[in-house]
């Protein structure tokens, strides 16, 4: 006996229809018209868009930074990705200097181990390659490699503690090619940053607003071009992370147009929050919004959503990366570069999507489809997730496009004090969620719960395909 999705509305990166689809076991196993019940446990899904479960490529559960860990563990996060309608996660393994990427990869698997709700993947974040000329890291990459780590993430930026200079970046971008594998990279000038940042101070310019100007657009296309420059040196693919600005967009077209191989992928609080309206420089509170890069003037919006619209941008992830305004981000509350960088948004990728993206008029349902879920699993070498289709992991969404939804942190599942949308109204919610055919959220009878058990989220190894180009 299978579960049959009935009456619904098939919504696929290139086409929409009215279609069931039958869950056997763990698998998608039939999709199409009027199919059989007999036998079958129904889910009625009239008026609802049956989507693959989302894939959020980008989050920072259980990651250390500064004196503090990011608030979301494996549980409450997966838990509340499943909640907003994403059923893979990629996070990142943050190789510590001094510490090798088979210690890293350890203690990653030992954070997620017996915690993990939904399938995960990860990448490396390299930071080290070893003594001397670099050839124990870059042979543990084809370990990390052979054992579904196909990805290697960069910082440009937090000089002293992540960023990595450009020889290093040259020769991990040489064996990536090699490899097959993608080069993620933090796309901003961390030395020009720093020493803004030290200017600022001395002049006693401690408040968050603070944080956000000395971090210029011009930084970080400057590294967004550097860093696409170096991989077409080698033939690399390189992917950049949370990409906020038209200046480092008109870089990425321009190499691209070049013949350079690169993707890149923008983040909700980029499309619909701005440095005018939500850190003007009035409060403290502004701390909520501190991430890198940082908040832009609204004007980029436009452009990022016209660059998602028309490809330019593939992906939207979360870069989740929890930190509590009252003992975290208060780290910082008279130095804003103590403040933990990083925002809440695994829970509401999705709906912030929708809501500002496709209710708005700026993308058609099917291209939210390819952004939140199956671009993110075709880049990152995961073919069993991301589509709906015979076969495919049974990871289904089935989403309420008039659910009309509040945001508020108290009834959040991220492990979180504040929102960064609080009390924001929003037009479509997850209804139904399905990992691997088990139904894990019922937002309609038990809202924000999870409802499987925890742990039962399983490692999933990734095919090293260069981001598909
Ligand atoms: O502010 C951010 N984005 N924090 C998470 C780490 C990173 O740079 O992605
Ligand atoms: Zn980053
Ligand atoms: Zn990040």
């Amino acid at each position: 006996m299978g579960t049959l999705i009935k009456n619904g509305t098939v919504v696929r990166a290139d086409s929409s229809q009215k279609m069931d689809v039958l869950i056997e076991g763990e698998t998608i196993a039939k999709v199409g018209a009027a199919l059989d019940d007999i036998g079958h446990s129904v889910v009625e899904a009239t008026g609802l868009l049956v989507m693959p479960g989302g894939v959020d490529m980008h989050t920072h559960l259980d990651m250390p930074f500064g004196c503090t860990n990011s608030a979301d563990d494996y549980t409450t996060g997966t838990q509340a990705a499943a909640v907003g309608g994403t059923t893979t996660i990629i996070d990142f393994a943050l190789q510590l200097q001094g510490q090798t990427m088979r210690q890293t990869l350890d203690t990653w698997l030992k954070k997620s181990h017996g915690k993990a709700c939904v399938d995960f993947s990860l990448h490396m974040a390299v930071t080290d390659l070893g003594p001397g000329d670099g050839s124990q890291g870059l042979h543990e990459m084809e370990e990390m490699v052979a054992e579904g780590i196909t990805s290697f993430k960069l910082f440009m930026a937090y000089p002293g503690f992540l960023m990595v200079d450009d020889g290093l970046m040259f020769k991990l971008m040489q064996k990536a090619a090699k490899l097959n594998a993608l080069c993620c990279i933090h796309a901003e000038n961390g030395s020009a940053i720093d020493i803004v940042v030290a200017q600022m101070l001395a002049e006693g310019k401690t408040e968050p607003h603070f944080h956000a100007l000395s971090r210029s657009t011009k930084s970080e296309a400057e590294a967004t071009h550097r860093a696409i420059a170096l991989a077409d040196m080698v033939g690399a693919t390189v992917y950049i992370v949370h990409l906020s600005n038209q200046e480092a967009l008109g870089e990425l077209e321009h190499m691209r147009r070049c013949g350079a191989k690169a993707l890149a992928e923008t983040c909700p609080h980029y499309l619909v929050l701005s440095l005018e309206e939500h850190m003007p420089g009035k409060s403290w509170e502004e701390a909520k919004f501190v991430f890198t890069p940082p908040l832009r003037e609204k004007k980029h919006q436009e452009s990022l959503w016209a660059a998602l619209a028309d490809g330019s941008l593939s992906v939207v992830s979360s870069d989740h990366a929890p930190f509590r305004l009252a003992d975290q981000k208060s780290l910082g509350r008279h130095n804003f570069s103590k403040i933990p960088n990083g925002g809440p948004g695994i829970e509401n990728r999705l709906q912030i999507l929708w809501h500002f993206g496709v209710n708005a008029g700026h993308i058609a349902p099917e291209k939210f489809v390819e952004l939140c879920c199956t671009a993110p699993a075709r880049i990152f070498g995961m073919p069993q997730k991301g589509v709906i289709a015979e076969g495919k992991d049974a990871d289904i969404l089935l989403w309420g496009p008039s659910a009309n939804y509040t945001i508020l942190a108290a009834t959040q599942r991220m492990a979180m004090d504040y929102s960064m949308f609080e009390g924001w109204k929003v037009k479509g919610n997850a209804a139904k969620v399905f990992s691997r055919g088990e139904l894990v959220v019922d937002n309609t009878t038990q809202p924000g719960k999870f409802l499987g058990a925890t742990g039962r989220g399983r490692f999933l190894k990734r095919e090293a395909n260069a981001g598909g180009l």
